[in-house]
């Protein structure tokens, strides 16, 4: 579904990213891990159009959308959540979702439909559904995180990107999380997620890739990674910590 090939990014001369290449098949959930500034999040821009890469190619369901706008990509069927939650702050919750339902893959649909899609949307992520018409600037960052999860998933992506959703969550909240991370990719969207508890990363990963300073140095199923002995010196550190 996506084929990422030996994409490199720099910024101001220092390589975020290096000759990075993977696959991901349809269906799959991939996570994305490595220490913090290994590039994941350059990456999932890349992917989703924010940042063109220097070189190498994306390549979306035969689709080379590596120089696409990301509008472009979206109405390909690729959404992404953002590590910095990013909104509408004047506007509603459901108004910050009816956004994704109106200007995403779908079918053109008018504003009524577009709402009822934001509310199930909202509904489905676990929102409050008492608090849909509170302006978003007024709500707490798990609420946040659900809002933009719900725009992503009104664009109907074939692809969603999840950059730290968990980030924030108590154990109780993450729980939730993977259980909505599975029920997503059983509705049949594909998920590529960065992500840095390794517990949840383990549980609900069918593989994964390993960044080190913008290098990938692993891309295996989370059994092999966890006995990777380049990913446990670089980042799992001690054994125990698994
Ligand atoms: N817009 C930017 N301008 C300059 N440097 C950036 C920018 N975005 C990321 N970087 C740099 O690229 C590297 C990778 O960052 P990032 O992709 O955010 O890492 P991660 O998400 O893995 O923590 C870091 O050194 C970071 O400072
Ligand atoms: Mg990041």
């Amino acid at each position: 579904m996506l084929s990422i090939r030996n994409v490199s990014k720099q910024f101001d001369g220092i390589s975020a990213i290096k000759n990075v290449s993977f696959k991901i098949d349809k269906g799959e959930i991939v996570g994305l891990v490595g220490p913090n500034g290994a590039g994941k999040s350059t990456l999932l821009n890349i992917i989703s159009g924010i940042y063109l890469p220097n070189t190498g190619s994306i390549i979306f369901d035969g689709v080379d959308i590596t120089n696409l706008q990301p509008e472009k990509i979206c109405r390909q069927g690729i959404a992404k959540t953002f590590q910095l939650v990013q909104s509408f702050p004047e506007l509603s919750a459901v108004q910050n979702v009816v956004v994704g339902a109106l200007f995403g893959k779908s079918e053109k649909i008018g504003m009524k439909e577009a709402i009822a899609k934001a509310e199930k949307n909202l509904d489905y992520v676990g929102y409050p559904m008492n608090k849909t018409d509170y302006p978003v600037k007024n709500l707490n960052v798990v609420e946040l995180k659900k809002i933009q999860l719900a725009r992503a998933l009104s664009t109907c992506p074939k692809l969603l990107l999840l950059d730290e959703v968990t980030t924030g969550l108590n154990p109780r909240e993450s729980n939730d999380a993977i259980s909505l991370i599975r029920k997503i990719r059983e509705s049949g969207i594909t998920i590529l997620m960065v992500e840095h508890v390794m517990r949840i990363i383990m549980n609900v990963s069918d593989r994964i890739v390993v960044l080190h300073h913008g290098e990938k140095i692993a891309d295996d199923t989370p059994l092999e990674i966890a006995k990777d002995e380049r990913v446990i010196s670089s980042y799992l550190g001690e054994r125990t910590y698994m």
